[in-house]
């Protein structure tokens, strides 16, 4: 075990731990966040995604010792109790059906429009295309995606 420092949601927090756990554990387990999700635990499916140093990151296979820099989390995308443009997109667009996998949906899109804040559909597509979805809502994630893009960008949804 040994004693960790994270910030997470630009809240500091210290753990005690075995260093090699993956992140994901002490985000659910440890400090209550539920918004990542266990899905494969194996790095392929995408539900665990959290924000780390602006890239979507598995937190799933991220040994919690290698999480020195700022994460984000779900639950840090609003502010103020104001849902992100891609939430409130996600809940305009009813784009959930089971919803399991809709944390790393939501994330993954997250760094896409920080990177690029006017994808085409082909980018869009491209960037989401390893967060795997069982309940196919595809199609709606894409749509979201661009509903907050325009928002973003200060035009009608
Ligand atoms: S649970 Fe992490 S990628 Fe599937
Ligand atoms: S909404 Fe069910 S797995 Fe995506």
């Amino acid at each position: 075990m040994a004693k960790l420092d994270l910030k997470v949601n630009g809240r500091s927090h210290t753990v005690d731990v075995d260093p090699a756990t993956p992140l994901l554990y002490v985000l659910r387990n440890d400090l209550g966040l539920q918004g990542p999700r266990f899905g494969c635990g194996l790095g392929q499916c995408g539900a665990c995604t959290v924000i780390i140093n602006g890239n979507a990151t598995r937190s799933c296979i991220l040994p919690v010792s290698n999480a020195t820099a700022e994460i984000t989390t779900l639950e840090g995308l609003a502010v103020n109790g104001k849902l992100h443009p891609l939430q409130q997109a996600w809940l305009d667009e009813q784009v959930p059906q089971c919803g399991f996998c809709q944390n790393g949906q939501i994330m993954t899109a997250k760094v896409l429009l920080d990177k690029n804040p006017r994808p085409t559909r082909a980018q869009v597509v491209d960037a989401m295309n390893q967060t795997l979805c069982r309940c196919m809502t595809y199609y709606r994630v894409q749509t979201a995606i661009e509903r907050a893009a325009r928002v973003m960008a200060g035009g009608a949804a």
